[in-house]
């Protein structure tokens, strides 16, 4: 069948029949050849390989059966971070939605893609030059666990493309999933075994993506539908319905329903069937993706710190649970506002057991008039913590009562409390409350912040409760003997702990600007403060109307960071902070200097990353972005669509690099 001899040609031949006949199998679930003709194939190579053992590819087919069990996952960035996507829950949200879409891109009607949300386990996987190189699980965002053995094992996922001209590098990103059928049959099977049952699909799939020995991940039929990328380098893609179209023809497995809509009223018509069609998938979905399907529109409409504004998520009701509310504790956070949490019957909730709900404030119980021993709705927002939509009124006992605040004090330290006039919170100002003490140091040391591992909150409730710790400036004179004194800490542990406090001090100057809990300052905004301020001594003395004409600091924000820094109390933590040598002062992220004296101009769309992300890279090597080109610019950044300022640099001779050059160019 081959014609060659040489068995590195045959090999290499071998190896692509055969992804080509697994794919038409898997993919196209349209076979060409007979399961046996198919095994033929795989026992030729396999004999090949075995009397060639140096000749093994990477990609090849006998590679998928998985391997020798690692001991753990290896952590691998993102070259470009994994968002998640914000949620919707009514068709008045995504009205509101696609109001601003046209308002921004200042259109009558803007053109949509709907695809479904599957409930699965979000992926990265990394080709070059057409091979597999890695898959990537999401992780916080920003890295993940490096799961490529694992990936291998799905049938469904190429391990080379189906292309003569690959990209060099292309990520694609997708959902991997167990469909409903093999998960009863997985489940069966374990029950059979003594095993705990899997809760749903999700966590079964979860749970064999993390499985050690990849020769038990083969054994599970997990599957792969990809819908999206991550750094690339492809080109002439306009749209989100070629992106699609492009992945597919590249052997990359895509959603069954997957449908254009003109505007928004085929939009909402679309959204009803897939809904209808719900249960015909294989995979669970959990609602409906809408995406703006012009990408050279996705830098115009930008990202929020989470999710891109050209797409949003539509759930379904399903996510929603019934139980019942047993009681309403009160808690204190750091800036000492009073949080109402419901305590619930715990119940299971997209694939969690619900234990609490938060209320968010008093004048939410009152809107809904929530009572203790109601039962409620219940529905995960955003990720984690659920909400309670509404009270179930005919199951209210008659003898319920409207629920009021006991009493108008801090439940922590008793102090009274105050709510100020047009202010929902209700606060407790007393600035000794253990609680908000406690929230304040778990959050300056949490992982975000200063980082300070160790310092769990069992470790911070003693220390504060014991006195040895008022504010962060005491964590930096506590001494070993202090942390020993505590209950149940081993010497290590102390020891490390000490230690940790003072690595700290090296962090840098975004994370302390964070770390110090300014109100309304988040990790964003902390870094744009220090980059621009770039000491503590510029930043205390700032006005707002300064503050407020830096790109993304808004007047709030503004204004807090002068009430903060003008509060006496504060200056004399921070001259206590500086004194123990906690780094002020903003140093740029490279040693090398490495684009000083270089000024870059960026035009047109960028895939991988936002204007605000590639201007951090620049500014990260001390090189300077301006907003026209002239003699003096030494690079154009061009990306998609890129327009009059490409003509200007070519007719001026300046050298111009597209993304990917420019990705290479920061990276060499
Ligand atoms: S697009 C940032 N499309 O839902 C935009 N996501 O919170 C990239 N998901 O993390 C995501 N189906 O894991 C997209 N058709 C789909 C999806 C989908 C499921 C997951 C994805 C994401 C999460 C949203």
């Amino acid at each position: 069948m081959f014609n060659s001899d040489n068995p590195k040609d045959l090999i290499e031949s071998l190896c692509n029949e055969i992804e080509k006949h697994n794919r038409l199998y898997y993919i196209d679930a349209n076979p060409e050849i007979s399961d046996k003709a198919f095994d033929d194939l795989l026992r030729q190579l396999e004999e090949l390989e075995q009397e060639y053992p140096h000749l093994i590819l990477k990609s090849s087919p006998t590679q998928r059966v998985g391997g020798e069990p690692i001991n753990f996952f290896e952590t691998i960035k993102h070259a470009i971070p994994m968002q998640s996507l914000s949620n919707t829950y009514s068709k008045d949200e995504l009205i509101k939605f696609d109001e601003r879409i046209k308002k921004i891109i200042q259109k009558n009607e803007c053109e949509y893609i709907i695809e479904p949300k599957i409930d699965g386990v979000a992926i990265s996987i990394r080709y070059e030059k057409g091979e597999l190189i890695h898959a990537v699980t999401r992780g916080d965002g920003t890295s993940g666990d490096d799961v490529t053995k694992n990936i291998k094992t799905i049938k469904t996922i190429p391990l080379k493309l189906s292309s003569s001209n690959p990209p060099d590098i292309l990520e694609v990103r997708g959902e991997i999933f167990l469909d409903r059928n093999h998960f009863d049959e997985l489940n069966q099977n374990r029950v059979e075994k003594g095993f705990e049952p899997f809760a749903n699909p999700r966590n079964a799939c979860a749970g064999s993506l993390k499985l050690l020995d990849s020769r038990e991940v083969s054994l599970r039929p997990l599957d792969a539908i990809f819908y999206n990328i991550g750094e690339n380098t492809i080109s002439n893609i306009k749209t989100h319905f070629e992106l699609i179209k492009y992945l597919k023809s590249l052997g990359i497995k895509i959603s069954p329903f997957f449908k254009k809509n003109k505007n928004f009223d085929s939009l909402l018509e679309n959204l009803d069937e897939l809904k209808n069609q719900r249960d015909d998938f294989s995979f669970e979905i959990d609602g409906a993706v809408i995406k703006v399907n012009d990408r050279s529109l996705y830098q115009k409409l930008g990202n929020t710190s989470k999710s891109p504004r050209w797409a949003v998520a539509y759930k379904y009701e399903s996510e929603q649970a019934i139980t019942k509310l047993n009681n309403i504790k009160i808690q204190v956070g750091r800036t000492g506002v009073l949080t109402p949490v419901a305590e619930l019957d715990p119940v299971q909730l997209a694939g969690t057991i619900v234990k609490r709900a938060t209320l968010h404030n008093f004048d939410e119980i009152h809107r809904k008039d929530i009572r203790i021993g109601d039962h409620v709705i219940i529905e995960k927002a955003g990720e984690i913590i659920p909400i309670i939509i509404k009270v179930i009124l005919n199951k209210r006992l008659d003898n319920s009562k409207k629920f009021t605040l006991a009493e108008f004090v801090c439940p922590d330290c008793i102090a009274p409390v105050v709510k100020k006039k047009n202010e929902v919170a209700i606060r407790c100002i007393n600035i000794k409350c253990p609680a908000k003490i406690k929230g304040w140091i778990e959050h300056f040391s949490s992982r975000k912040a200063m980082d300070i591992s160790g310092l769990g909150k069992s470790m911070i409730d003693q220390l504060v409760s014991k006195n040895l710790v008022q504010n962060p400036a005491d964590l930096y004179d506590l001494k070993y003997e202090d942390i020993l004194s505590l209950n149940r800490t081993a010497k290590k542990s102390a020891y490390n702990l000490i230690e940790n406090i003072k690595l700290s001090k090296k962090n840098s100057f975004d994370r302390i600007i964070f770390a110090l809990g300014i109100p309304n300052i988040g990790k964003t905004a902390s870094e744009i403060i220090a980059r621009k301020y770039e000491s503590i001594e510029n930043l205390i003395t700032v006005k707002a109307d300064d503050l407020e004409s830096q790109s993304d600091i808004g007047p709030i924000v503004a204004q807090s960071i002068v009430n903060y820094f003008s509060d006496s109390n504060n200056r004399i933590i921070i001259n206590r902070l500086k004194k123990h040598g906690i780094n002020f002062q903003y140093q740029s992220t490279s040693n090398d200097n490495e684009f000083e004296g270089l000024t870059f101009v960026i035009t047109g769309v960028l895939n991988s990353m936002t204007r605000q992300q590639a201007n951090d890279l620049i500014h990260a090597k001390n090189g300077k972005v301006s907003s026209s080109i002239s003699k003096k610019t030494n690079y154009l950044i061009a990306g998609e669509s890129a327009g009059s300022k490409l003509k200007k640099a070519q007719n001026l001779s300046v050298k111009i690099l597209n993304e990917s050059d420019f990705l290479n160019f920061v990276n060499q």
